[in-house]
C-alpha cells in the first residue's frame, strides 16, 4: 500500500493536482550546470512517496481551501526541503542506497552531493519568493528545527544515557517540524480558524513523530531490498532510538549485543525482549494522537485521508 493508494481510496487528491506538483518539482531542478541538473533529477525522480506535498494538499482541502493553485508552491517547497535534507542526510549517514537506487554521494561523490543539496535548497529559496511572508517564516522555522534536530542527534551519537524524552524531542525537530509545517501552513493558506490551524499543526507534529519512530524500527527489522535504503545503519552509527533505549534500560547485555556488528543478532535480541513492540506501541500512540487532532476539522474526504495517513505512517513497510 502506497501513500497514493491511501489517498486515492478517498478520492481526495486528483492526478491532475499531483501532476502540478511533479511539474514544478521537475522545473525546480534544472541548472545551467549539467551535472547539478543530473544529480538533482536523479534524486527528485527516484520515486519518493511525496507524502509531504500530499499532506499540504489534504490539509488545504480539509479546511475547504478555495483554489488549489494557492497551495501548490507550498507543496513543492516542502518536498524540496525534504529532498535537499535527504541528499545531505545520505552524506552524513554514509548511505549508498536511497529509494532502491544509488545515492547522489555514492554515484557522484561527497562534494557533488553537498553541492546538489545546496542547489536544491537554493531553488527552494527562489521558489519561496512567490509565497507570503507568514509562509516563508514558517518554512524557515521548520528548516531551522530540522538542522538543529539533526545537529542534536549527531551530538548524541553513542550516548546511551539519552532519555526517551530527549530522543522524542530530537525527532520532533528533525522530522516532526517539517510535517507540521506542511499541514499548519496549508491550513493558514486555506483561511482556517486559529483552532483549526493549531489542530493541523499538532496533527503534523504527532504524525511526523510516529513516522520517524516507524522509520527507526524499520532500520532495525527490515531488509535493504524491502526498504530501498541501507538497514542497521542507525546502530552502526550509535544513533539511539526507542527500541535500543528500552533494551539498554532492561538488560545487562544490551550494550554488548547492540554494539556488535551482527545486526541479525541485535534484531533477534530486540524482538525477544519486546523492544520493537514497545517502540511501535509509542508510534501507535502518536498516530492516535494525530487522529484525535482531526476531530477539530470539518468532516471531508481530505480529513478522512489524513486519518488514513496516520495509520499508514505506522503500518508502512517502506
Ligand atoms: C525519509 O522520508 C526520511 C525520514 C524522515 C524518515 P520518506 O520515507 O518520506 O522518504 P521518501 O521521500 O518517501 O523517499
Ligand atoms: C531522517 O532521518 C532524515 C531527516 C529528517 C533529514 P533518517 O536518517 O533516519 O532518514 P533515512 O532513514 O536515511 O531516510
Ligand atoms: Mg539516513
Ligand atoms: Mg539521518
Ligand atoms: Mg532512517
Amino acid at each position: 500500500v502506497t501513500v497514493c493508494d491511501v489517498v486515492d481510496r478517498r478520492g481526495a487528491i486528483t492526478d491532475g493536482e499531483l501532476a502540478l506538483v511533479e511539474d514544478a518539482l521537475r522545473e525546480a531542478v534544472v541548472s545551467n550546470v549539467g551535472l547539478l541538473s543530473r544529480a538533482a533529477e536523479h534524486i527528485i525522480l527516484s520515486g519518493g512517496k511525496r507524502l509531504r506535498p500530499q499532506l499540504a494538499l489534504l490539509a488545504y482541502k480539509a479546511l475547504g481551501g478555495p483554489d488549489i493553485a494557492e497551495v501548490i508552491p507550498l507543496a513543492v517547497a516542502v518536498e524540496l526541503v525534504h529532498t535537499a535534507s535527504l541528499v545531505h542526510d545520505d552524506i552524513t549517514d554514509g548511505s549508498d542506497l536511497r529509494r532502491g537506487q544509488s545515492t547522489v554521494n555514492a554515484r557522484w561523490g561527497h562534494t557533488v552531493a553537498l553541492l546538489t543539496g545546496d542547489f536544491i535548497f537554493i531553488q527552494l529559496l527562489r521558489l519561496m519568493s512567490v509565497l507570503d511572508s507568514r509562509i516563508i517564516q514558517g518554512i524557515a522555522d521548520c528548516c531551522l528545527a530540522l538542522v538543529e534536530g539533526e545537529a542534536e542527534h549527531t551530538l548524541s551519537l553513542g550516548d546511551t544515557q539519552i532519555t526517551e524524552e530527549g530522543y522524542l524531542r530530537i525527532v520532533g525537530q528533525k522530522t516532526g517540524a517539517l510535517f507540521s509545517a506542511c499541514t499548519e501552513l496549508a491550513g493558514t493558506l486555506a483561511g482556517g480558524s486559529p483552532d483549526q490551524v493549531a489542530a493541523l499543526r499538532d496533527y503534523g507534529l504527532h504524525l511526523g513523530t510516529a513516522f520517524q519512530i516507524r522509520d527507526d524500527t524499520l532500520d532495525l527489522t527490515s531488509t535493504s531490498e524491502e526498504l530501498g535504503k541501507p538497514v542497521a545503519s542507525d546502530l552502526r552509527q550509535g544513533k539511539m532510538s526507542l527500541a535500543p533505549l528500552y533494551a539498554l534500560q532492561r538488560s545487562e547485555c544490551a550494550a554488548e549485543v547492540l554494539s556488535s556488528p551482527d545486526s541479525a543478532q541485535a534484531e533477534r535480541f530486540l524482538q525477544s525482549i519486546g523492544a520493537i513492540d514497545y517502540a511501535m506501541k509509542i508510534a501507535a500512540e502518536y498516530a492516535g494522537a494525530a487522529k484525535q487532532c482531526l476531530r477539530a476539522l470539518p468532516r471531508r474526504k481530505a480529513t478522512a485521508a489524513l486519518a488514513d495517513l496516520a495509520d499508514f505512517a505506522i503500518a508502512r513497510a517502506r
